[in-house]
C-alpha cells in the first residue's frame, strides 16, 4: 500500500528517536512491499525559534493531508521562560484539536524480559497487556469553569459534561480494538456519584449490547480500578474511560512496566490521520548524547501501522523484533540498571536486524 506519513521530530531527543523509528518504518515498507513517503515538519520549541509559532500553518496542512503523523516530543528548559508569549506544548494541544483526536490510546504491555524492572512482583505483573482508551476532548477538562466571591468565601467550579455521541464514538473504537485482541472491554466510571458517569455507563452498555454482543463487557468504578491495576493488572484487556479518570489511570498504569522509554501512545479521531508518539518527553538531560531509548517511538510506529494503516502483520513484526532485542539482553542506559548499555542507533539497528 501507499502511505503519506508526516514526521514531527520536535525538541530534545525527539529528532534522534523519530529518525530511528523512520528507519524501522522504511525497512518494514521494503520488506512487506509498501510505499511510504515521509515529510518532516516543525512543532514545539524548534518551530517557535524559527517562526514564533509552536504549530505553523504549514505543519497543520501537512498533517491534515497525511495518512498518519509520528511525533517525537516537544519542550525543554530553553522555552520555559514564564514571560514568553507562547510555549512548545501549545503546539501539541493545538495539533490534537486540529485533527479532532478524541481518543487517546495507551498500551501498557510488559515485555517478559523487563518484568524485573517493574515495581510490582513478577507473580502479579507478568503477562500484563492492557490497552487504555482515554476520552481526550470532552469531560471536566473542557467544562465551564469560573470563580465567584472573595476571601474565605471565594469559590471555584469546573463542570463535567459528556454527550451520548462523545461516549458512543470512543466506546465503538475501543470495542473494535477489543475484537482484534482478547475480546474483552472494561468501561470505567463513577456512576455511583456522577451524572455524566451514569450517562456514560448507560450509553456504553447499550452500544455494546446492540453492536458488539460478542465482546465481553463489564463496568468498574474508578476508585476500584485504581486498586485493581496494582493487585490484578492481568485481568484487563481493553479499558475505556473519560478524560479525567483516563489521565490519572494511564499515568498510574504507565508506572507498572517500570520504564518510561518503552511506552508508546496514539491519538485517534474519526476517519482522519492519527497521531503517534512516545509517552515520555523531550528528555533534555540526555538530548544530543545518542543514548535515548528509541523503543517507545518504534512501538508508536508499530501502533501507526496497526491503527491508521490496518497493517497488523507489519505491526506484529516490529513488536516481535523489539521483544527479541530485549530477549537478547540489549538495553539502552535507561533500562540497563548499571549493566552494559548500548546507544540509540545501536538499539534501532538491533531491531532492524531482528526484523530480517
Ligand atoms: P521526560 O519524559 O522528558 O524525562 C524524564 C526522565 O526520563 C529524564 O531523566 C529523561 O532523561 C528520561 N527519559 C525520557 N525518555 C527517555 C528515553 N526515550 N530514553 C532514555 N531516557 C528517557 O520528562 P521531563 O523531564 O519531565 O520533561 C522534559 C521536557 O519534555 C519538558 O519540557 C516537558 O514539558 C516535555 N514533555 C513533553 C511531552 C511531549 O512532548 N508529549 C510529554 C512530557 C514532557
Ligand atoms: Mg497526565
Amino acid at each position: 500500500m501507499k502511505a503519506n506519513l508526516v514526521l514531527l521530530p520536535g525538541d530534545g531527543i525527539g529528532p534522534e528517536i523519530t529518525a530511528e523509528a523512520k528507519r524501522v518504518l522504511e525497512n518494514v515498507a521494503s520488506r512487506f512491499g509498501h510505499e511510504f513517503t515521509f515529510s518532516s515538519h516543525q512543532i514545539g520549541g524548534i518551530a517557535i525559534d524559527s517562526c514564533g509559532d509552536p504549530l505553523p500553518a504549514e505543519t497543520i496542512d501537512a498533517c491534515k493531508a497525511s495518512d498518519a503523523v509520528l511525533l517525537g516530543a516537544v519542550g525543554g528548559p530553553k522555552w520555559d521562560d514564564p514571560s514568553a508569549k507562547t510555549r512548545p506544548e501549545v503546539g501539541l494541544l493545538k495539533i490534537r484539536k486540529e485533527l479532532g483526536l478524541f481518543a487517546n490510546l495507551r498500551p501498557i504491555r510488559l515485555f517478559d524480559e523487563l518484568v524485573d524492572a517493574s515495581p510490582l512482583k513478577r507473580e502479579i505483573i507478568e503477562g500484563t497487556d492492557i490497552l487504555f482508551f482515554r476520552e481526550l476532548t470532552g469531560g471536566i477538562y473542557f467544562g465551564d469553569s469560573g470563580r465567584s466571591g472573595s476571601g474565605a468565601g471565594e469559590t471555584a467550579f469546573q463542570s463535567m459534561a459528556y454527550s451520548v455521541m462523545e461516549v458512543e464514538r470512543i466506546v465503538r473504537l475501543a470495542a473494535k480494538a477489543a475484537q482484534q485482541r482478547d475480546n474483552r472491554l472494561t468501561s470505567v466510571d463513577k456512576a455511583n456519584v456522577l451524572e455524566p458517569s451514569r450517562l456514560w455507563r448507560q450509553t456504553a452498555a447499550r452500544v455494546m449490547a446492540e453492536e458488539f454482543p460478542d465482546v465481553k463487557f463489564d463496568v468498574v468504578l474508578v476508585d476500584a480500578m485504581a486498586m485493581h491495576l496494582i493487585n490484578r493488572p492481568r485481568d484487563f484487556d481493553v479499558v475505556v474511560t473519560g478524560n479525567l479518570f483516563g489521565d490519572i489511570l494511564t499515568d498510574e498504569a504507565s508506572m507498572l512496566p517500570g520504564s518510561l522509554g518503552m511506552l508508546p501512545s496514539a491519538s485517534l479521531g474519526e476517519g482522519g490521520p492519527g497521531l503517534y508518539e512516545p509517552i515520555h518527553g523531550s528528555a533534555p538531560d540526555i538530548a544530543g548524547k545518542g543514548i535515548a531509548n528509541p523503543l517507545a517511538t518504534i512501538l508508536a510506529a508499530a501502533m501507526l501501522l496497526r491503527h491508521s494503516l490496518s497493517l497488523a502483520d507489519e505491526a506484529d513484526a516490529i513488536e516481535a523484533a523489539v521483544g527479541k532485542v530485549l530477549a537478547d539482553g540489549l538495553r539502552t542506559s535507561d533500562l540497563a540498571r548499571g549493566g552494559k548499555a548500548i546507544g540509540t542507533k545501536e538499539m534501532s539497528e538491533a531491531v532492524l536486524d531482528r526484523l530480517a
